[in-house]
């Protein structure tokens, strides 16, 4: 699984506009999950301002490391590592994806086009697979 050069493009340059507004973004993230997923819910227990910080940090190096994503191997490992301990399924990924892609839409708005949705899901894919490695892997965290 790769992502292409004109993915990577459209995901930066949309990206500038989403960083400018990133906490509104982060809070319109979460409410879209709540609302699609409201059994994971409970599942938050930190405090929302804080789980939406930690959300957008790892959006934005995800983008920086956008053209050397190995780079990103080992966090995103022990990202979904964490995330088993959080009793999260695999296929809740999809619902992750599904917010993720709504907030956006509502982001950029009149700006947004489907090749720039195109390219956002396939790197949350490519970002959902590593963190599925260390979802699924029996090695303790
Ligand atoms: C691509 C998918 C996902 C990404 C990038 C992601 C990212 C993150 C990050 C960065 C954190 C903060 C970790 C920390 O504090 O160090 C976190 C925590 C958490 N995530 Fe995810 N996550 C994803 C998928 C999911 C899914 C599918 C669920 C469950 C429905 C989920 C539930 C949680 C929970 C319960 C926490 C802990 C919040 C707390 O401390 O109260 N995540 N996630």
């Amino acid at each position: 699984m790769s992502i292409s050069e004109n993915d990577k493009a459209l995901i930066k340059e949309s990206f500038i506009l989403i960083d400018q507004n990133s906490t509104v973004f982060s809070r319109h993230f979460y409410d879209c999950l709540f609302t699609l997923e409201p059994m994971v819910k409970p599942l938050f227990k930190a405090e929302r301002n804080l789980i939406e910080k930690h959300f957008i940090t790892l959006i934005t190096l995800c983008v920086k490391k956008i053209d050397n994503f190995s780079e990103m191997n080992d966090q995103l490992f022990k990202l979904g590592q964490a995330h088993r301990y959080l009793k999260v399924k695999e296929s809740q990924l999809a619902i992750v994806r599904k917010a993720l892609v709504l907030s956006i839409e509502y982001e950029l708005r009149s700006k947004c086009t489907p090749s720039i949705i195109n390219a956002w899901s396939n790197y949350i894919d490519l970002i959902s697979a590593q963190m599925i490695a260390g979802l699924n892997s029996e090695a303790a965290l």
